[in-house]
């Protein structure tokens, strides 16, 4: 459970919607899943197909429960890094997670992690949380973390009911409140931190669910198709999960 503190340099201004608070982030994931994040997490794990013995990395893990799933599966000879901008979710995933996995604080947009280190990596509710601005560039630093032949699982929410929409717009408005230049070090516990959904396109890739500032088309992952490809990943799935969540993989080319 070792924490890198080799903090990230970006240049960008705006860092992400950071989120501060991982035991309400947790209950509030109960909540929205009606107690059953664990079998969605599980299914993440399936899809994305790690196996024994791979290294995988979460970007945006969070407070690190898709971590601790892929740690299990990739067993003591696989390792697991989990990335995130935000200190409070990589001080808490750091303290409970087992021996094979490690925490990276930065954000995906200036990954340090190095070149084809990869066998897959995943990214779940956390693409909408980077600005705008900076998804392509977060893209292609998992291509570039990715060896040839692996694979990269994009999940995020498909809003199907009255009460999933409410839960989404209700988060996207929490954390919309801007506390100007966002950073990544320690900040106060309950916060979230200049989340862009100013901006809902990646380099006008289509849109769905709504205007620009619509958070149901900002979590939309079918949206990165175009530009996945443009990076270079090819053979491209998508599934809805039994939950209201896409699945969007992809693999890098041999
Ligand atoms: C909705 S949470 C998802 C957490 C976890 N992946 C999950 O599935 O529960 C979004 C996460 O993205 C992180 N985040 C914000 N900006 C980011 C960035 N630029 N790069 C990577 N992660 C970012 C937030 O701090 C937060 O932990």
């Amino acid at each position: 459970m070792a924490r890198n503190e080799q903090a990230s340099t970006s240049e960008s201004t705006a860092v992400g919607g950071l989120i501060t608070w991982p035991r309400r982030y947790n209950l509030l994931t109960d909540v929205f899943f009606l107690g059953r994040t664990g079998r969605l997490i599980a299914e993440l794990a399936d899809a994305a197909g790690v196996r024994s013995g791979d290294h995988a990395v979460d970007i945006g893990c969070g407070p690190g429960r898709l971590v601790r799933e892929l740690s299990s599966r990739v067993g003591p000879h696989g390792r697991v890094v989990g990335v995130d901008p935000s200190a409070p979710m990589i001080d808490y995933a750091s303290a409970h997670s087992p021996a094979n996995c490690r925490f990276e604080l930065a954000p995906a947009q200036s990954l340090t992690l190095p070149d084809a280190a990869f066998d897959v990596a995943t990214s779940s509710f956390a693409m909408h949380h980077i600005p705008e601005a900076e998804r392509e560039r977060a893209l292609r630093q998992i291509f570039r973390i990715l060896r040839p032949g692996g694979r990269l699982l994009l999940a995020d929410a498909t809003p199907t009911s009255g009460f999933s929409s409410a839960a989404i717009r209700f988060m996207a408005r929490v954390s919309a409140r801007r506390h100007g230049g966002a950073a990544h070090g320690h900040h106060a516990h309950d916060e979230v931190r200049g989340h862009d959904h100013g901006h809902d396109e990646v380099h006008g890739h289509g849109r769905e669910g709504g205007g620009a500032n619509d958070p149901l088309a900002a979590v939309n992952v079918q949206r990165y198709r175009k530009v996945l490809s443009d990076i270079g990943f090819t053979g491209f799935e998508y599934r809805t999960s039994r939950f209201p969540v896409g699945i969007l993989t992809a693999v890098k080319p041999e």
